[in-house]
């Protein structure tokens, strides 16, 4: 029997999903008819795509629906919704957590080389005194060790860097020295030289990165936020960045995106913004990510990458 797909992620994304979606669901071996328009009978939709700004608010005529696949790896604009009832699942996409590597190391090597002394100071004065730093002098602190955290900690502690981690559960990861807890939190930033935050926005993550915890960071240290741009005190860390207790931010995602141009994190000098870019959801590889959850579906296994909805991520 056909499979009846509604790709409610939004009519302008349509053109660029649908060819690797079509394409993913052959390579699966599944008959599917799949439309962006809303059906004219809900009941008898099989599963819904979903992505924050398309055409579904309320999930109750889909009384058919097996699960909702949502394609970005954050649902905090989804899993509130109280018309919700069908399972829904997050997208863990090998491409997006590769991008996500690619952002975070970068930018801890970047805060680790001090890149922005030398980028900014070509003055001509011949420094070579200086001894170069060595990232296993410089622990991270990784909060958040899920997909993209653990991939990030592993990528970093293969470069040398001492890296903590930090999650709701006791973890272990090889390569990381994982904590846990509010005794954890204190711990890992008490130590860290560079904090990158990939921890999902539910209530108990919100303004986790707040004056009292910013006290807590060595003289100096950096902050890369990848996650969601609720997870920091906004007026909290622009105090830091202008006493120096941290020395730079670099901040993918805000609370308000995009963020207003007269923003004071556009104009600090001690902030990078970067437009919600760290890592995209790719449809040639997401696709098959949306296509095997179908496939689990209509075989009665378990889908990946299910949200608990009561823990909200
Ligand atoms: N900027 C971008 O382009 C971009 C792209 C993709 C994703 N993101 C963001 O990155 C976030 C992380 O993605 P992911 O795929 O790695 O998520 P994930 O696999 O669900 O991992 C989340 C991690 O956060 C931890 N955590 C959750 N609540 C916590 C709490 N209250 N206290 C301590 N730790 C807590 C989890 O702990 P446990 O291990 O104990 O469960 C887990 O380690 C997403 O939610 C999204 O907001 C941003």
């Amino acid at each position: 029997m056909t499979i009846k797909v509604y790709f409610a992620a939004g009519r302008e994304r349509w053109p660029e999903w649908e060819a690797p979606l079509r394409a993913a669901f052959a390579a699966c071996d599944l008959a599917v008819s799949m439309s962006p328009e809303p059906p004219r009978d809900p009941a008898r939709v099989d599963y819904i795509i979903f992505a924050p700004g398309g055409d579904i608010e309320d999930f109750t005529p889909y009384t058919r629906c097996k699960a909702v696949l949502n394609l970005w790896a954050g649902v905090e604009k989804i899993v509130g919704n109280p018309t919700l009832t069908q399972p829904l699942c997050r997208m863990v996409d090998p491409a997006l957590t590769e991008g996500m590597v690619e952002y975070v190391t970068g930018h801890a090597l970047r805060y680790h080389l001090e890149m922005h002394r030398h980028l900014q100071g070509q003055d001509g004065v011949w420094r070579s005194s200086e001894l170069p730093p060595l990232a296993r002098e410089r622990p991270v602190a990784m909060l958040g060790i899920g997909a993209l955290g653990a991939a990030c900690g592993r990528a970093l502690a293969g470069l040398g860097f001492p890296v903590m981690g930090w999650s709701r559960t006791p973890r272990e990861i090889d390569g990381l020295v994982c904590h846990s807890g509010e005794d954890g939190l204190k711990a890992v930033l008490r130590k860290a030289g560079i904090v990158v935050t990939l921890l999902p926005d539910t209530p108990q993550t919100r303004n986790l990165i707040n004056a009292e915890r910013l006290a807590l960071l060595p003289e100096g240290a950096y902050l890369i936020n990848p996650g969601r741009g609720p997870l920091i005190d906004d007026n909290a860390l622009l105090a830091a960045l202008d006493s120096g207790r941290v020395a730079g931010a670099t901040l993918d995602a805000f609370r308000t995106e995009p963020l207003p141009p007269d923003h004071p994190y556009w104009h600090h000098p001690r902030a990078t913004v970067t437009p919600h870019i760290a890592a995209a959801t790719r449809p040639q590889t997401a696709s098959r990510i949306v296509a095997e959850n179908i496939r689990r579906g209509e075989a009665d296994q378990p889908f990946l990458h299910r949200v608990d909805r009561d823990r909200g991520y």
